[in-house]
């Protein structure tokens, strides 16, 4: 079974997307060891609390140095000793060394369809005002495996939502959340856990069959 860590820093609807997802049997195979933010108030906290699940924070605002805090960010993480880390809307900047230790083995949801509105600076609303801004028709979701640059890494699953006439940045990150993001976070994690999900020379290929057992990252 795939034991995952799931680390948030906000209202945590897509943790509850992938809480859902195992509870309903959407997502097979897979079950979250542990939930972490960095924000000791964020609301996914509380969600995981109403799941039985354990939870902790640990902030870079506690250490006295980055260094300090990634090394001891990565200590917390290798205790737990996930298969795979979600990033679920988390804000944090993931240490190059995490990187490296658990590479695909990383999975990010971004609200736009990577390479359009993303790197930095583009996250949360910031993301759809700038859709709207650009004027595009179409938005949606990816989730792709995290590597050393934002939001560079091998792309997993990705899918389109049409921008309607009349819509705000708010409407239309809520649409992106409804019919992209809570679809395809729990879709690539069980794809994941059923051993489907290779990467081979930073592209990721989706097989029918299991094909991996735990080491489903060779590349
Ligand atoms: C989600 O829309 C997620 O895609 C986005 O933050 C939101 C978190 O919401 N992530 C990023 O922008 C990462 N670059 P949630 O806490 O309700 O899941």
């Amino acid at each position: 079974m795939l034991k995952l860590v799931v680390l948030v820093s906000g209202g945590g609807t897509n943790l509850q997307a992938v809480i859902d997802g195992i509870e309903s049997g959407k997502i097979r195979n897979a079950r979250i060891a542990e939930v972490i933010s960095n924000n000791s108030n964020a609301y996914a906290l509380e969600r995981a609390r109403n799941h039985g699940i354990d939870c902790r924070c640990i902030s870079p605002k506690d250490y006295e140095t980055r260094e300090a805090f990634n090394q001891a960010f990565l200590e917390t993480i290798n205790q737990i000793a996930p298969d795979l880390i979600v990033l679920a809307g988390f804000l944090v900047v993931i240490p190059p060394d995490m990187i490296k230790r658990y590479r695909n083995r990383i999975i990010n949801i971004h609200p736009s369809l990577i390479p359009s509105f993303c790197g930095t600076g583009y996250y949360g609303l910031k993301v759809h005002e700038a859709a709207l801004a650009r004027g595009v028709k179409v938005v949606g979701a990816t989730v792709h495996f995290v590597d050393e640059g934002t939001d560079t890494g091998p792309i997993i699953l990705q899918k389109a939502v049409a921008v309607e006439k009349g819509d705000t940045p708010e409407i239309l990150q809520r649409r992106v959340m409804e019919q992209a993001e809570w679809q395809i976070l729990p879709q690539a994690i069980d794809l994941i856990a059923a051993g489907r999900v290779s990467v081979k020379n930073g592209i990721v290929e989706v097989s029918e069959k299991k094909i991996h057992d735990i080491d489903y990252t060779i590349t």
